[in-house]
């Protein structure tokens, strides 16, 4: 009777455990396989090699739920050397696992391979993954989609379906060696030859009528349309005609919902939208089309990609349906992107509140725009004139990576100060009138500075855009966390009328954010994630150019509060 009532008993006691493990919803290990592998490829009637994920082109689809662990091996077989960098996931203490080359390790080389492993923790929503050296991430990248907990709903009426549309940028040349070139000259990249939906170019581009994005829908459904934009230097209008989108995320983030024709992504930013489709059958199919907004002095490729959203039907045949054609925003209409900007709302909600930093315990206010770089001797250079090279800086610093190890190990091993220095600007150190008359000193200076932030402050950042070789849009990212956006405007930020109007209710929160063409954007974060973390312009060749500095965000004393060790498969430099 006794051993009974004790086996009863034990029997409660694990069913007890166990439910707590469930409650405490500890998710799944999911592995993934990535091998770095060259494709040919045909698109605008070109065949090329290129460099993609199991020969995959856009690569695959990682999926993962909140609370799951992820344990993507990653193999190089070509001759480029690659790190994969996992877009907006936080990283909570595996900042080992972040990816951007020489900045959390050492590329993985020709023949090796790491396992990038971490936790998703406190997030769900559209996430994308992608090469973090040079110009890799043209053909290396995929969605990174997050679904919530099991049982548990979205904050909108569950979609008929999920469907990841992820914008890109197509090179007919090698995109490496346009950077290259850039470089070299000291010129503005040569632009991309087409824009694109999933990879496709669509049939407003030569021969590409057969490379066309088709989404099939039903009358009567809702459609979660998780939108991406991988591209690598353009910012993009995105509309569908005569449908109505619902924005209810963006950057993995909810936000209270809104209706609009046309979306505006900065590279690296994700928007899911609902679409909801006719209650009956149309006779007719619609153009869903992306063009870029920019308002710089470059050339970019200003292209329209096309796809087509259509009805099935069991008895009519597509063949002599008419196609509708949407319209877009002027290319650069400023205006509405910031009307578009102002849309976004964090939910708020007491079950995905807004914890937005009341108090501050750090402010720093950064310029970020162009400048240029003196061409070497005995070199003509193609800059904005020709002993100059285009560069790019936050508060002047143009941010040059470490070659032989990367920021995050020297710091691990204390061995920063040959590899960076702990001096970054907190404000410009010439003031000027930012967006007004250019100063006529352009040049930027160059280092690897980082700002150092005890473990849990708060922190205040003002980005002011620069009219230095024209005013522009930069879509800063941020690596490690999510961000509030607690104000934006105009002109120069005005520390005594701007924060007045800050909104510490319901921000939005997201990891990419534009800066406005000839404006400031103002964010807080808390620094509660130990390591070292990326900030950056997402259009690749202002990164390139070196807009992006590092954050170090120190251990905590508690022991859940540190840094983990490396892995043991680490990437040797
Ligand atoms: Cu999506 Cu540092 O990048």
């Amino acid at each position: 009777m006794v051993t009974w009532v004790l086996h009863y008993l034990l029997v409660a006691f694990l069913i007890a455990i166990s439910y707590n493990i469930d409650a405490a919803s500890a998710g799944i290990t999911r592995h993934y396989q990535f091998d770095i592998q060259l494709k040919n490829i045909t698109r605008l009637c070109k065949t090329k090699t290129i460099v993609t994920v199991n020969g995959k082109f856009p690569g695959p689809k990682v999926t993962a739920r909140e609370g799951d662990n992820l344990q993507i091996k990653v193999v190089n077989h070509v001759s480029n050397n690659i790190s994969i960098h996992w877009h907006g996931i936080r990283q909570l203490r595996s900042g080992w696992a972040d990816g951007p080359s020489y900045v959390t390790q050492c590329p993985i080389r020709t023949g090796q391979s790491y396992v990038y492993n971490f936790t998703v923790t406190g997030q769900r929503g559209t996430l994308w993954w992608h090469a973090h050296i040079q110009w890799m991430r043209a053909t290396v990248y995929g969605p990174l989609i997050i679904l919530p907990k099991l049982h548990q709903p979205y904050p909108f009426p569950k979609p008929y379906k999920q469907v990841p549309i992820i914008f890109g940028e197509w090179f007919n040349a090698d995109p490496q060696a346009v950077l290259q070139q850039a470089l070299q000259t000291g010129a503005g990249p040569n632009a991309s030859d087409a824009h694109t939906f999933n990879g496709l170019p669509g049939p407003l581009y030569n021969c590409s009528t057969k490379d066309t994005y088709k989404l099939m829908v039903k009358p009567g459904k809702t459609y979660l349309l998780r939108l991406i934009n991988a591209a690598l230097n353009d910012e993009l209008f995105f509309t569908i005609a005569n449908h109505t989108l619902t924005v209810v995320e963006a950057d993995a983030c909810y936000v209270k919902p809104f209706q609009t024709n046309t979306v505006l992504l900065g590279p690296g930013q994700t928007t899911n939208v609902l679409l909801k489709t006719k209650p009956i059958y149309p006779n007719a199919t619609f153009y869903m089309l992306a063009r870029p907004y920019f308002t710089g002095q470059g050339i970019i490729d200003n292209t329209t990609v096309a796809g087509i959203l259509q009805y099935q039907h069991h008895s009519k045949s597509s063949k002599n349906l008419s196609i509708i054609k949407p319209s877009l925003p002027p290319i650069n209409s400023t205006s509405y992107a910031a009307n578009f900007t102002k849309m976004f709302r964090s939910l708020a909600s007491s079950t995905f509140p807004a914890n937005v930093p009341k108090t501050v315990d750090k402010k720093y206010f950064f310029t970020v725009g162009l400048g240029t770089n003196p061409c070497p001797k005995n070199q003509t250079c193609q800059g904005p004139t020709n002993t100059t090279k285009f560069a790019a800086s936050i508060n002047n610093v143009s941010f040059i990576l470490p070659n032989k190890t990367s920021l995050l190990q020297s710091y691990f091993v204390g061995k920063s100060n040959n590899v960076f220095m702990t001096d970054f600007p907190t404000g410009p150190i010439f003031p000027f009138n930012y967006t007004g008359t250019p100063p006529n000193n352009t040049m930027v200076s160059r280092g690897t500075k980082v700002v150092v932030l005890k473990y849990n402050t708060t922190v205040e950042l003002v980005l002011q855009g620069t009219s230095i070789l024209g005013i522009e849009a930069h879509p800063i990212h941020l690596h490690g966390f999510n961000f509030y956006v607690v104000g934006q405007g105009f002109g120069n930020f005005n520390p005594a009328r701007d924060p007045k109007q800050y909104n510490l209710v319901d921000p939005v929160e997201r990891n990419t954010i534009n800066v406005p063409s000839g404006g400031w954007v103002a964010i807080r974060f808390l620094a509660d994630n130990p390591g070292v973390w990326l900030m950056h312009c997402h259009i690749e060749i202002h990164l390139s150019w070196g807009l992006t500095m590092a954050w170090v965000v120190l251990d905590g004393d508690l022991p859940n509060q540190k840094l983990l060790p490396p892995p043991s498969d680490f990437p040797k430099c």
